[in-house]
Order: C-alpha cells, then structure tokens, then sequence
C-alpha cells in the first residue's frame, strides 16, 4: 500500500500506568511496521503493567523510564537528554494516558521522564486517555482533556464497552488502528478542521435480489466510504454512514446504517440528508435490478433464459429535483467510476446530477478503485478547475477529499 507518512519519522510513544499498556505493545509494533522509528518512554506506574525489555525489544531502542539516567560507567550521564530527546521526536504519543499523566500535561507538571519530554518538545502530542468508567467520566478529568484540545493537543478519545473493573462505560483505551489513523492524520499535519460538521457518507455495493439466494452485484468492497467515514469523524464531524454489504467496520462512534438494495440506500440517504449538511455519495449503487425478485428459490427445471432488469431511482439525481429533501446550503459529492473517456463522463455526471464536486476514479489504473486499499482520483469542482492526486492509500485519499471539500465551504 503506497503510504509513506510513517516511514522515518520518529515517534517518541509514552506508556503510563494502566491496565491496558499491554495494548501499547502492539501499538509499537504497528508503528514499527509502518517504518517509524519508536523509542518509548514509560512513567515509573507503567512498569507495574509491563516490563521495559518487552518494549525495547519490539521498539529496537533502549527504553527510558528514568527522568535522571543512570549512567552505565560509573559517572553521570548526558545532562541535556530531555531536551535532546523531545527534539529528536517528530510526534509524542501517550498512549495510554491516565488521568493523572492528563492532568500533568494540561496543568504543564515535568515530574517524570515522560511528562518532562511533553514539557520540553516542539512536536505535536497526541494523547490517548484510558480509565474506568468514573475516573475517567470525572469533571475534573473531562476538564482536563477538554484543557489539552484546548491547547491544541490531539486527544484520541476513549471507546465505550466493558472495563477492567468489570464495570460497562466509557474509559476503553481506542482501538489500535484508531489510534495508528489519528497519528497518520497528525503526521499529516491535520487537525478536527471538521468539528461541528455532519457528514452523511454512503459506501460500498447495492445487491438487487433475483431470488432469496441470488442477487446482481458488483466489486465495490466499501473501503473508499469506510475510509472517508473515518476520515471525517477524527478530524471531529459528527458522520452517518449508510453502507450497502460489506465486510468493512466502522469506529463505534459513527452512525452506521446497513441497507441491501438501491432502493433501500434511497431511502437511508432521504431520511438522513434532513439532518446533514454535507453528503459523500461514494456508494456504487447498481442502475438496474429485476423487474420482478422471485419469492422462492428459481429452479433449473424452470429453465430460465433470460433476466428482464428495470433501472433503479439515481439517488444523487432525485435529490436536486426533489425539495422534500431541502438541499439548501448543502454540499453535495458525487463519484465517477469510469473505464474510459473519464474526465469528460465525469463532468457530465457532475453537471447532470447537479453537484459541487465530484470525485472521479478510474478503474484503469492499477492498484486503484475497488477492491484495493489505494485509489487514484481526480476531483473536479463545479467550477471546472480540476486537482490530480497520486496513487494513494484510501484513507489519505478520503483525507485530500476532505480537505477539497473544506476548501470549497
Ligand atoms: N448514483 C446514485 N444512484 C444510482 C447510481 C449512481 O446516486 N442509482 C451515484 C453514485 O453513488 C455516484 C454517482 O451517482 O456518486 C455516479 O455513479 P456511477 O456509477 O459512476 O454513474 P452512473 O450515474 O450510475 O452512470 P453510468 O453507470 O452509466 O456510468
């Protein structure tokens, strides 16, 4: 998958006391394969969870815990480390974060070796709370990570489900991948330019049932709308996702909608445009379905030759002429998939279907459109003007579109 932002960089990654630092130790080996370089940094609570030698052995680096080290001959070691260290790092990321480690951060305490880099460093920090439920659903806590947006940190929040503790809530440590996603949009310079937005995202194919075990489909594996629904909620919108089947998951967080058929997708998209101000039509909705779906299995004794197919509605076409929907002020995105004659059916569609842009890929360039997790667009806005990207992975495809579409409000 073409996606360097990792390679090279140096991610110092903060391991602090809690039960799920054992999680950070496959969060190292993720940023590892993903060719970062990672020297962790464990407050003195942390080594209660896990020994420092499982992370210098999956890091490749010695692990610092103290915030004076201790010199291997005899003397004192280098004065300056912290400084030396924070500089070195191109992104911290304390994952997971106590609510004690937060609360040092946003109060700017350096009582340790970690807290100590945070207060030195120039890079961007991402910070990753974990707690039960009480501790880290507390005012004081809700505060304090509130205090580390506020300073422009990035805080990954926690995931509800069961605890530790054996008690249900909010206070789970974020997903892996949601963690590796909001450190690759850092990386990238991104922030939650989209906080306050709803986004209202379709993925993935429609099935078109022929009988109870038959239907007409296509390739589209949903990855292009999962990663744009992904896309959107870290950089802080509030998204709806209606997808057609797919094998893809979706972060707890957005408002999944599962739907089969076109006409199903239709209704999703309707009932949801109301309360969204932005749709991303990145769905590959089928045009045509059987005229008549057969309620019980077709037989071969019924030797049937041939399938009458009627058109399904164009969800992105009745939108505009429909005022139920009440599009006004909305942005509405569409996508191309096109074999040939690309950028010009695409500007037709755009025109057509009256949108503000659309997102053309074309399904002859290799390793892009379904099925992959890189893609190869081109966007065109209703002005006409037009932006080429390279051959990227989806999610930093999703993030450029993203990035357009803020452009273009
Ligand atoms: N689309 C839609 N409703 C349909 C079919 C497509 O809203 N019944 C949307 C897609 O989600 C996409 C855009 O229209 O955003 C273009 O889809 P595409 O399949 O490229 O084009 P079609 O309009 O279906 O035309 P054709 O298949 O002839 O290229």
């Amino acid at each position: 998958m073409p996606n360097d932002v990792f390679r090279k960089k140096k991610i110092i990654l903060g391991v602090t006391g809690c039960i799920a630092a054992y999680k950070a130790c496959y969060l190292t080996r993720e940023l590892k394969n993903r060719g970062a370089e990672v020297k962790v940094v464990m407050t003195p609570s942390a080594l209660q969870f896990v020994a420092p030698l499982t992370f210098s052995t999956l890091s490749g680096n010695p692990v610092i815990v103290n915030i004076f080290p201790v010199s291997q001959q005899n003397g004192t070691d280098v004065s300056t480390w912290h400084i030396d260290t924070a500089r070195w790092a191109d992104l911290i990321l304390i994952a997971p974060a106590t609510v004690n480690t937060v609360a040092k951060i946003a109060y700017g305490f350096a009582d340790n070796a970690l807290t100590t880099l945070v207060s030195a460093a120039r890079s961007p920090l991402v910070v990753v709370p974990a707690a039960d439920v009480d501790m880290y659903m507390n005012k004081t806590t809700t505060a304090n990570i509130q205090k580390l947006e506020e300073l422009g940190h990035y805080v990954v929040y926690a995931e509800e489900g069961e605890l530790a503790s054996g008690l249900s809530g909010y206070g789970r440590m974020a997903d892996i991948n949601k963690i590796i996603d909001s450190t690759e949009l850092v990386l990238s310079g991104i922030k939650k330019d989209l906080n306050g937005k709803k986004i209202l995202v379709t993925a993935g194919p429609t099935y078109e049932d022929i009988d109870p075990v038959r239907y007409i489909g296509n390739r589209s594996s949903g990855k292009m709308g999962y990663s744009l629904a992904k896309a959107a909620f870290l950089r802080g919108a509030d998204v709806t996702l209606i997808s057609g089947p797919s094998a893809e998951a979706a972060y707890p967080e957005i408002k999944l909608y599962k739907v089969r058929s076109a006409k199903e997708m239709k209704a999703a998209v309707t009932k949801e445009l109301k309360t969204n101000d932005i749709l991303i039509m990145s769905a590959a909705v089928a045009d045509y379905k059987p005229a008549e779906t057969s309620q019980r299995k077709i037989k071969k004794e019924d030797k049937l030759a041939s399938l009458r197919l009627m058109q399904t509605d164009d969800i992105l076409s009745s939108i505009k002429k429909d005022s139920a929907y009440g599009t006004g002020g909305k942005k509405i995105i569409g996508f191309a998939l096109e074999t040939n004659d690309a950028e010009k059916n695409a500007a037709k569609k755009l025109k057509e279907k009256n949108l503000d842009m659309i997102v053309l890929n074309s399904l002859s360039d290799k390793k892009s459109g379904f099925e992959y997790d890189s893609n190869k667009i081109t966007i065109i806005g209703k002005s006409g003007k037009k932006k080429s990207f390279s051959l990227q992975s989806k999610f930093q495809v999703a993030n450029n579109i993203l990035t357009e579409i803020l452009r273009m409000s």
